[in-house]
């Protein structure tokens, strides 16, 4: 009797276990992803499938792996979060061994009570119909089974395959052996992609043709998206203030570092939408520098901190430099002046029809004359020496996002960032040395114009001094120093 019931708790609590009571309630909708899935099978060519594979889990050493994140097209489509599934959208409805109607179907990893004591829920078969909305939905187990004759379609689309994907040898339906079974579905080449060039394909596999589909979907992003989005921006526009607030000489780039991602996981941002960038001084003209070891930042640096929350599995990507002693010095204030005004310049052609080309043009324009009337460069620099980069990009679930890279359109939402970074020993008088601005802001691009979202983040020389005298609820958070006793 007593067995029983430890029986009887254990499977109750068990099949409790896949709901996923706890996530969030403003994930996107199963019906967000399911119009996606509509939208792409209007795009798709007759008689073809697009078939998509769960990012695999990667391994960063012996039994620890990294924290698993989906891939975004696999999120997009269908909301699902866990690794080891495939999904295949289908142009035209086929008929299953019992005469069902489909024109899509999910394999997902199943429920298994031991692996999720250790490691978390899992929806499986059900909880992916009932909570996802699929009508078609199976145990990943099941795939073997699955007797498509891949060879009747004109086009099988997918992505090409990553030699990075591990076999779990536990495990006889991971992605690694969903991945080989597909293979042996569609004759695959066996010696995958690097010898894709010389080998001739089955002439129905398509390796090309999503991008450009996938491209136009997320480039335009729906209201639902455009709210996450925000939600994003505002956090993470909160981090650069609380920053602000609290900045002094003598702190650490990560010090800096977690007070922006704990502002982050105050409301509930779940992830990083990119390792968080925070230069001090010289490490600021590093473009993506993530070391963050700087242990004292001196008085008289600048810091530059390009950080995004991720939210609902969509990011901001936000950057601000400010003077670490609360007041730009008069170098440091010039440049930062001549980014603005390129940033500003940018943002006056910011509307539909704007190409992304013209957007940089805009900017590389005010960034060279600058230069060289402060006598920094001493022609107009055709190489962009101090100014490296591109100016714009998408944002949405990936940091730079899928969309199109011609003209701006309604419903995109974009970065415009201009820089200006001068390593030391450049060939210009040594005041400048080390000083390296980045400016970066999200906009949506409306009807005729556009919404600067991170408006949250003071960005002017004026607002940035003025919100660097604010208090700070760290002001007086001070911890004993290591080896010393209280
Ligand atoms: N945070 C990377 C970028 O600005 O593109
Ligand atoms: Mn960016
Ligand atoms: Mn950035």
């Amino acid at each position: 009797m007593k067995n029983l019931l430890v029986v009887a708790l254990i499977v109750f609590g068990y099949s409790t276990f896949g709901q996923n009571s706890d996530l969030p309630a403003d994930f996107l909708s199963k019906d967000f992803h399911k119009n996606r899935r509509e939208k792409l099978r209007e795009k798709l060519p007759p008689n073809s499938v697009a078939v998509f594979f769960a990012n695999p889990v990667r391994n960063r050493a012996n039994d620890v792996d990294y924290v698993y994140h989906q891939d975004p097209d696999f999120f997009y489509l269908t909301g699902y979060r866990e690794p080891n599934a495939v999904l295949f959208i289908f142009k035209e409805n086929q008929t299953a061994a019992n005469g069902t109607q489909y024109n899509e179907i999910i394999f997902v990893q199943p429920r298994n009570e031991m692996r999720e004591m250790w490691t978390g829920r899992r929806l499986g078969d059900k909880g992916v119909k009932d909570i996802l909305g699929f009508n078609q939905a199976f145990n990943n187990t099941d795939f073997k089974k699955y007797n498509v004759n891949f060879t009747k379609f004109d086009k099988v689309l997918f992505y090409d395959f990553f030699n990075d994907v591990r076999n779990d040898e536990r495990d006889s339906a991971d992605l690694f052996d969903l991945q080989a079974q597909f293979k042996a579905k569609v004759n695959f080449p066996e010696k995958g992609a690097t010898t894709l060039a010389v080998e001739p394909l089955k002439n129905n596999i398509d390796l090309k043709g999503l991008e450009s589909l996938m491209d136009d979907l997320r480039g335009i992003k729906t209201q639902e998206e455009i709210e996450l989005v925000k939600r994003a921006v505002q956090i993470s526009c909160a981090g650069q203030l609380e920053v602000m607030k609290a900045m002094k000489p003598g702190m650490s780039e990560r010090e800096v570092q977690g007070i922006h991602e704990f502002v982050f996981k105050k409301y509930q941002a779940e992830d990083l939408g990119y390792p968080s960038i925070v230069g001090a001084g010289h490490n600021g003209c590093i473009l993506h520098y993530i070391d963050n070891y700087k242990p004292n930042i001196s008085n008289k640096e600048l810091i530059l901190m390009d950080l995004g929350a991720e939210y609902r599995g969509y990011t901001a990507d936000i950057t601000r430099t400010i003077p670490v002693n609360g007041k730009f010095s008069p170098e440091q204030k010039q440049i930062y002046e001549l980014v603005l005004k390129a940033q500003e310049e940018a943002m006056k052609i910011c509307k539909p029809g704007t190409t992304f080309r013209d957007l940089t043009a805009a900017t590389r324009r005010i960034v060279n004359q600058g230069l060289f009337e402060l006598g920094i460069i001493k022609a107009v620099d055709e190489r962009n020496l101090y100014y490296p980069h591109g100016c714009c990009h998408h944002i949405g679930l990936d940091v730079h996002d899928k969309g199109t890279y011609d003209k701006l359109q309604e419903g995109m939402i974009i970065t415009i960032e201009p820089g200006i970074y001068i390593p030391e020993e450049s060939k210009c008088d040594k005041k400048w040395w080390g000083i390296a601005v980045r400016i970066e802001d999200d906009y949506l691009i409306t009807k005729d114009g556009y919404e600067h979202l991170s408006v949250g983040a003071p960005r002017t020389v004026k607002d940035i001094e003025a919100a660097m005298k604010l208090p700070s609820p760290l002001d007086s958070f001070v911890l004993p120093e290591f080896g010393k006793k209280n």
